[in-house]
Order: C-alpha cells, then structure tokens, then sequence
C-alpha cells in the first residue's frame, strides 16, 4: 500500500509534490492506514545521463533524490522510484537497460525501498524476461531490501515469469484511466475494462505472498484526465460517479491488488479518504491468504465474486454492472467459503450494517456500484 506521483501529477512532478504527499500522508492518517509506499513515478530525472548514471532534475529535484528519500523517511514512509527496461522511460528521459548494476547501487545509496520498473524506450532486441531479470539480480545484489514493481502492462504474460525475475508485483493489465471504461480508439483502461481482464486472464493462480499481480493504481479521487501522459493528445469527457469509485476500489480489495492511492493527497475530499481508510475494506486487501478474489457467476448484468479470508471466513462482492438497480441473489455454497456452518454472519462494508443468514446472501445494488460483504462462519 502506498501512494504513487504519476495519476496526480503526471510529468509536472517536483519535489515539493512529494514532500507535501509525504506531510500529507501522515496528517490525514493515510499512512497509518496502510499506506506507506511514496513512489516518484517518471520525470525526476535530468535529460542526460552522468556517466552512465542517472541524475535527478536540476530544477524540479534540486535537493536531490537523497534528501528527499531521508524527508520520507523522516516521517516513518518508504521512498520509491521509478526507471524503465529501455534506454529510455516512457515520457523520455534516461533509463536503465545496460545501466543495471550502476543504477541499482545507485537507488540502495540513496535509500530507494522501491522500484518500479516500465517497458519504454529501445530494448536493443532484448526480451522482457532478459531485461527484467537483469535489474532483478542487480537489485538482489544491492544491501538493501528494494520492493521490484515490474510494469510491462501484461504484455508479456508476467504473472509466468515474474517471481523467477526477481519481481514481488508485476502489471496485468494496460494504463488505468479514471473512466468507468474505455473506446478502443481512447488511451488507457477504465474500471469495468480491468476488472474484466483481471478474471479473463485466469492468473488469480499465480498471485499471493511475494509475488502480486497488479491491476494498477487507484484513480480514487481523481478527474478524468488523470495518469495520462502530459506528451499524448488526449479529449476525455467523463470520470467515476461515487458509486464507480466504490467499485473500483472494492475490487481493488477483492483482489488482494497492491493499493497504491494516485490522488492529489493535498485537494482530497473526506469522501476520498473515508474510502480510501475504510477499515472492513482494507482488512480484505491486506488478508493474509493473500488470495486475489474471481467470479463465482454472472446472470444478465449482474456478477457474484469472491475472495477467500483467513479464518473460514469470505469476502463476497455482488456487482451490478446495468443502468438500472437490481436486486442480487446468491448462496454460501456458490461462494469461496470454506466451512460449512447452520448461521453466518454478513458484514456489509459500505452500509456499516450486520445481519445473519443460514445461506442466503443478497442485496439491491445501485447501477455500476457494489455491495461488499465480509461472511463468517458462526
Ligand atoms: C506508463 C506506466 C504508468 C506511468 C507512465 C509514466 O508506462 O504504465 O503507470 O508510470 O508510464 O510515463
């Protein structure tokens, strides 16, 4: 859990965007929430490399990558940055295929506890596997635990490779735009698109402690225009209603998905952070099994997904996907729950309500929003 620069603040990132998330990540009670990763995505650094090493943007990172990793620290977070397996990054600064060994050593001097690691630039006719690897090894190499974020966008079938590369979280999926989905002629994927892939791509099996398939960052409290590339011609018209927000970040919980916030930490509304902080919800993400949730059924525009929990218990999400309310219906027995029991006891997240059933689980679910429920045993 953590937060990211890039779908605030896209290419305009400065190092007072990120000593004021780091403030603000304390202040608002984010960071004792869970979120503890602070991550400069691309554009900190300058647009030449320093003999084969990477330099921080004399103007928008004049205190250097050090001191900003020693503020973060300061305040009880994890730093992290961001380079790419190509020569160069995706907005087109340097990066670091060829460069491994230099810029990991690098990172660990200058305290980085994470990297995440892009597909951009020239990969000199080297496959994903070979270029990742190769900045895993130098990061295992470096005395100092560094969290590998691989970020090829699924396009690789990393979920296969990921692990052996070094990696501990890895993209499924395209660029996360805040849409509820997307044209094919638009950039990114909206909410419904990647909640679609993430159980078409059959790779719950491959996810768990260690080793994390990503769906991307959250969008939560951002506008439409956000995560997209400061460098590409984009016209978006629409971003999420609350209850798509809901959605998205219910799933995110569903799936055990890494949780890293990408809102303006500064602007946020207390709408954002009560969703953002729900306890029930995080709990779910953060179960230990760590099993990422898939779909139990489908019937019209109507979904039941599950996760299993700890403790026989299951988190249960039934998701209404048409423009009209519409009551859902399903049973324990359809569900991932693991013990069989006469009395359950349903928690519902969003509703703050409890209740107990000898099987049923239903609810009547808003157009494009969720009912999230935890389920145990009694
Ligand atoms: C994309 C990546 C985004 C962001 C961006 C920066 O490839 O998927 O999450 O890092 O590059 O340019």
């Amino acid at each position: 859990m953590g937060w990211n620069s890039w779908n605030a603040f896209s290419c305009a990132v400065t190092e007072e965007d990120i000593r004021s998330a780091a403030d603000r990540l304390v202040e608002t009670g984010l960071r004792d929430a869970g979120y503890e990763y602070l991550v400069v995505d691309d554009c900190w650094m300058d647009d030449e490399l320093d003999d084969g090493y990477l330099r921080p943007h004399p103007e928008d990172f004049p205190s250097g990558i050090e001191a900003l990793a020693e503020y973060v620290h300061d305040r009880d977070l994890k730093f992290g940055i961001y380079s790419s397996a190509g020569r160069v990054t995706c907005q087109g600064y340097p990066a670091s295929l060829g460069h491994e060994r230099k810029h990991a050593r690098q990172f660990a001097d200058w305290g980085v506890d994470y990297l995440k690691y892009d597909n951009c630039g020239d990969h000199e006719g080297k496959d994903a596997l070979a270029r990742y690897s190769a900045m895993g090894k130098a990061l295992a190499k470096v005395d100092r635990d560094i969290v590998y974020s691989i970020c090829e966008w699924g396009r690789n079938e990393p979920w296969r490779w990921g692990r052996n590369a070094g990696g501990h979280l890895w993209r499924a999926t395209h660029d996360i735009v805040a849409k509820w989905s997307t044209e094919d002629t638009e950039f990114g994927l909206g909410i419904a698109d990647i909640i679609d892939q993430m159980d078409d791509r059959d790779i719950a099996p491959s996810h768990g402690p260690g080793g994390w398939n990503d769906p991307d960052m959250l969008q939560i409290g951002n506008g439409p225009d956000s995560g997209q590339s400061k460098l590409e011609d984009v016209t978006v018209e629409r971003g999420l209603t609350p209850a798509e927000e809901r959605t998205h970040f219910s799933f995110w919980c569903l799936f055990a998905a890494p949780l890293m916030a990408g809102n303006d930490l500064v602007e946020m509304d207390d709408r954002t952070l009560a969703l953002l902080t729900n306890e029930d919800a995080v709990a779910i993400n953060q179960d230990p099994l760590g099993i990422q949730g898939t779909r139990d059924g489908r019937l019209g525009e109507t979904e039941v997904w599950s996760k299993r929990l700890t403790d026989g218990r299951c988190a249960v999400i039934l998701f209404n996907r048409g423009r009209t309310p519409a009551t859902i219906e399903t049973t324990v027995e359809t569900v991932d729950m693991s013990v069989d029991a006469a009395t359950y006891t349903v928690e519902d997240v969003w509703e703050d309500d409890e209740w107990q059933t000898s099987g049923t689980l239903h609810a009547t679910v808003d157009p494009h929003d969720v009912a999230l429920f935890r389920v145990s045993p009694e």
